[in-house]
């Protein structure tokens, strides 16, 4: 199947399942999961383009099968918070010289605290953590808040055997997933109940004005804008985020994209491809 329209999008979003085969019993943090979020069990795949979850080598994946976006398929995506880490670990990074901890205001002397607003895949959570801050980060999309809880759960059983348990219990102290969106939860003035952060990072859905050229270059953030819910309240979580946040607002735009919601921010960093616009 080639091409993909909304209505396709729109029926499969809604019918994701998840599959395992007849027999077997998947494991109850698994169930569990499925069940709070509402998920059916199937034990086949149906012949059209269809998007399910299924357990592959202990992760939780989010399968895509066909190719609803032309005619390459779609790697199944899975969030492995440890890989992730350990990659990030051994970059050694310069955080006195990288634009992105500049623009956070990092010195890797103090712990800083950051509220990651849009975790998305938890990338830039992750990079954010494995330099010393505390990170707490928020996805309101239901599908992506499975795979994520998933990639969460292995990493709290996993991490000190991969990088000892001294160092694996430092960087979990330091990181929190809530499931939840953070502008509604501001509405509903639950965030006021919790303590404001020193930072507040932004990395809002790709729109059709910024994001076009690295939304198009990558097959499964093209697949992800389709299906994660529609982007239209960027410019108030800016908004919130600039009240609600005790030092800055570190925004994530693509070099040439227009600032968020047009707000002048206070300084820029500029990456090769990615621009940090802070709101101090
Ligand atoms: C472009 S992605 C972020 C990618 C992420 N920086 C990474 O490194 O993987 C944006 C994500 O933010 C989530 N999002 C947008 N607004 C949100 C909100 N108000 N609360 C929680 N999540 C939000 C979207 O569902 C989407 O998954």
């Amino acid at each position: 199947m080639s091409g993909l329209n909304s209505t396709s999008v729109t029926d499969v979003k809604s019918s994701i399942f998840f599959y395992h085969p007849a027999g077997e019993l998947p494991p109850l943090t698994i169930s569990n999961l499925m069940q709070r979020y509402s998920v059916p069990f199937k034990h086949s795949i149906p012949l059209d383009w269809s998007i399910y979850y299924q357990l592959i080598d202990g992760q939780l994946k989010l399968v895509v099968n066909g190719t609803p976006l032309g005619e390459r398929a779609i790697a199944p995506i899975s969030i492995d918070l440890i890989s992730m880490l350990k990659y990030h670990l051994r970059q050694n990074y310069s955080i006195k010289r990288e634009p992105f901890f500049k623009a956070l205001g990092l010195s890797g002397n103090e712990r800083i605290s950051v509220v990651d607003a849009t975790c998305g895949m938890a990338q830039d959570s992750m990079l954010i953590l494995s330099v010393g801050a505390i990170v707490t980060s928020y996805e309101r999309s239901n599908i992506l808040i499975p795979l994520i809880l998933d990639g969460v759960e292995r990493m709290r059983n996993g991490l000190s055997q991969e990088v000892g348990s001294e160092r694996a219990a430092s960087i979990l102290e330091r990181f929190q997933f809530c499931p939840a969106d953070l502008f509604q939860m501001s509405s509903n003035s639950q965030v006021g109940q919790l303590e404001r952060p020193q930072v507040i990072y932004l990395d809002p859905m790709y729109s059709s004005q910024s994001g076009r050229h690295k939304a198009q270059s990558n097959i499964r953030m093209r697949l992800l804008q389709q299906i994660l819910a529609p982007q239209d309240d960027e410019n108030q979580l800016l908004v919130w985020a600039q009240r609600y946040a005790l030092k800055r607002v570190v925004v994530k735009r693509a070099l040439r994209a227009d600032p968020l919601g047009g707000v002048t921010p206070h300084h820029t960093h500029c990456g090769k491809s990615t621009r940090y616009d802070v709101y101090c």
